[in-house]
């Protein structure tokens, strides 16, 4: 695997996509970013201190109904580095890794689909690992702070890219979303609010939340979820 090393950039993700034609596995990791890209078009801070890692990947034969599979590894890979560190993570369904509730690492996934197949993804990973994180304090946390010693930057930079060469089955993602089987509070895009049980998340990555007796699907464009 080709690994490119970069001092600061805009974006990982975006710097990426220049090998998109290029048939060939890559990970670009930059010490920081100025434009950093979040989930629904926010920005993300990328200060130094975290990994901000993105992974181009190539696929044949790879279902596009089965895409949410990489969001899945992303995050399971991501929980895997912390728990090599003795914390006890969990994902908050789709992209999200907490610790004790705040966000240990953010998760933004872009993928090239065409004619019903995935044929390549752009994995795009910023893990707080020393940075400040300042004003989100409140509601983010790294990896130093929850071990409560110094983690070195390329101990988990190097566990990360380990976990992310391994192969992992759907189980070992939804083992870690702990909110399965609990109340959540579903905000529609609309603006409805409802209460509800989460009783799984599909393999194409909806959550299957029952309401008043029904089943219903729901995906993560559409709402938001307080838990
Ligand atoms: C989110 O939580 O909203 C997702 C954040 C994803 C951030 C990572 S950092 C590396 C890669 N490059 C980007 O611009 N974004 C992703």
């Amino acid at each position: 695997m080709k690994i490119e090393f970069l001092e600061e950039v805009g974006s990982t993700n975006e710097y990426i996509k220049r090998y998109l034609l290029s048939g060939e596995d890559r990970i670009v990791i930059a010490k920081r970013q100025t434009g950093g890209k979040g989930t629904k078009g926010r920005s993300f801070l990328s200060e130094s201190g975290g990994v901000y890692l993105s992974a181009l990947n190539f696929y044949k034969n790879f279902p596009a109904e089965n895409a949410f599979l990489i969001m899945a590894h992303a995050a399971v890979a991501v929980s895997e580095t912390a728990e090599s560190f003795g914390l006890d993570p969990e994902i908050k369904w789709p992209n999200d890794v907490l610790l004790a509730g705040k966000k240990l690492a953010g998760i933004l996934v872009e993928n090239t689909i065409d004619g019903g197949e995935v044929k390549s993804s752009i994995v795009g990973i910023g893990l707080n690992v020393l940075n400040e994180l300042g004003e989100l304090k409140e509601i983010a946390v790294s990896l130093s702070e929850a071990a409560g010693r110094i983690v070195p930057l390329d101990e988990a930079r190097g566990y990360l890219i380990e976990n992310l060469q391994r192969k992992i089955s759907f189980d070992d993602y939804i083992g870690r979303v702990r909110f399965l089987g609990k109340e959540v509070r579903v905000i529609e895009s609309g603006g409805e609010t409802y209460f509800g049980k989460a009783v799984g998340v599909n393999p194409d990555g909806r959550l299957e939340v029952e309401r008043g007796g029904k089943s219903v699907l729901l995906s993560a464009a559409e709402i938001s979820l307080r838990i």
